[in-house]
């Protein structure tokens, strides 16, 4: 089954997991219903921040935390959800043509997202939609949430698998990414596809150097001498309100510096900063960031009034010029009417990271762990300057990190709260783990269990099937 997807990944817990949640399972299916399980893991992210949906690479990797969603076939149009953890209500939606989200901020709907992105896909290929059937899938995350591990996308990224597993539906890798990292919009959020990517890709004891458009995955060995530990700084990002609104104008400047750029250096078909940087042979960030200090105002009103003239395209509406910029997703971003649109320090971000990207994954190929912690810090602080996606308490969680002997810390995944990533040498992870404890958990009085730890790079996705006890 789904030869693809890698199906050592599993450890004996989670296979454990598996097998209790299929019992439950087939007491609605049927004790003789075919049982598919699925593993999808979180990722935490080295070095690449909010480079990915420009089209430029990250180097983050699958982490041994996975979702699991155990799935049948179900004879009705209907897919039943039960999730594992209390929080989390069982739900139930008809399979459509176009599935209504529930209530923003729900579970269900990046389950709604995976399932209407299989629809969509497989639809295009002449499927039809009378053909699928509904599905039961209960699902047992072990990735924590809100935290900057990707949860999220790891339960897209099962969902599709479990769903197309019981359709007798099968895609490889490289196509199935970029096909969840689409459908996951359906959130309203305009993510890139690293955490899909990581989740599919992921190798044990291995980062991933991912590039896009079109996806290439590189493995990159992580050495045996390094420990990367994952700390969660108990802040929670608020992804359904403020955090999502902040994450889809960044899309919005980055893709107008993009298009600013492409106007001055009379490139055709840019997209996105990606695109710039394709188009330049030998490019380097300082050249980019400097024309585009040249070019224009370092900001620019939100009502994009201004841009527009930038751009030469004063005949358009508000919504075409969104449309234009970020594709499909636009109806899902607000802008702030409050707030200019910071281009210059967003691009200087994007490139300069971009190029710590590279270097990072030559310097972690070498073992090169100091001077790779040296760029992790200097990500953390482009993000916190340029980015202004860190707050006090992640810089905080990740001085602290620093404190105790961390070559380098960083906010990981899209910041605003979540998660920071610090990588030490394996022998001072201790050392580092008592740091955090004294500088940022007991100071604001949090239990640090459970909220830090040292994580492996793990295997990515896989499906299998589950005999019959
Ligand atoms: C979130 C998104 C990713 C990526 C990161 C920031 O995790 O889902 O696509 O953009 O933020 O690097």
């Amino acid at each position: 089954m789904n030869s693809h997807y890698n199906p050592d990944g599993w450890d004996t817990g989670e296979l454990e997991r598996a097998g209790a949640l299929a019992r439950e399972l087939r007491s609605i299916a049927g004790a003789n219903a075919r049982v598919f399980a699925v593993r999808a893991p979180g990722r935490a992210n080295l070095i690449g921040e909010h480079t990915d949906y420009s089209g430029l690479p990250v180097l983050p990797a699958a982490i041994d935390r996975s979702t699991i969603i155990v799935a049948a076939a179900m004879e009705s149009r209907e897919v039943t959800l039960r999730n594992a953890a209390p929080d989390f209500a069982p739900r139930t939606f008809q399979l459509e043509r176009r599935i209504p989200p529930f209530a923003q901020g729900d579970w269900a709907n990046y389950v709604k997202a995976a399932v209407q992105g299989v629809i969509d896909h497989f639809g295009a290929l002449g499927v039809a939609l009378a053909r699928l059937r509904g599905a039961a899938l209960f699902v047992e995350g072990r990735i924590t949430t809100a935290a900057g591990l990707s949860s999220s996308s790891a339960l897209t990224v099962a969902s599709a698998l479990a769903f197309m597993a019981v359709n007798g539906l099968d895609l490889p890798p490289l196509e199935c990414a970029p096909m969840v990292a689409r459908s996951e919009r359906y959130v309203g959020t305009m993510g890139g596809g690293m955490d899909q990517a990581a989740a599919l890709f992921g190798r044990r004891d291995h980062a991933l150097f991912i590039e896009f458009n079109p996806l290439r995955v590189r493995p990159v060995r992580m050495p045996s001498d390094a420990a990367i530990i994952v700390a969660d700084s108990g802040e929670i990002a608020d992804k359904s309100g403020s955090a999502r609104a902040e994450y889809n104008r960044r899309v919005v400047e980055c893709a107008l510096a993009a298009r600013i750029l492409a106007r001055t250096l009379k490139l055709q078909g840019v997209r996105t900063l990606g695109d710039v940087v394709s188009a330049r042979v030998n490019w380097n960030a300082t050249d980019l960031v400097g024309i585009l200090e040249r070019a224009a105002p370092a900001r620019l009103a939100p009502d994009l009034e201004e841009a527009k003239r930038l751009l030469d395209m004063t005949g358009i509406s508000h919504e075409s010029l969104l449309h234009e910029l970020v594709g499909p997703g636009a109806s899902s971003v607000k802008l702030d009417p409050a707030k200019p649109l910071e281009i210059f320090r967003r691009a200087r971000h994007v490139l300069t990271e971009t190029e710590r990207v590279i270097r990072g994954a030559e310097l972690l190929e070498a073992g090169q762990l100091e001077a790779m912690g040296a760029l992790m810090n200097e990500s953390h602080a482009s993000l916190a300057s340029d980015f202004e996606c860190s707050t006090a308490r992640l810089d905080k969680i990740a001085a602290s990190a620093r404190a105790g002997g961390a070559l380098g810390a960083r906010l990981t995944g899209a910041g605003f709260g979540g998660s920071i990533v610090a990588m030490c040498r394996a022998a001072d992870a201790p050392r580092v783990i008592e740091s955090l404890d004294r500088f940022y958990y007991e100071p604001l009085g949090i239990e640090a269990r459970g909220r830090r730890a040292v994580l492996h790079a793990g295997d990515g996705a896989s499906t299998i099937e589950l005999a019959v006890a």
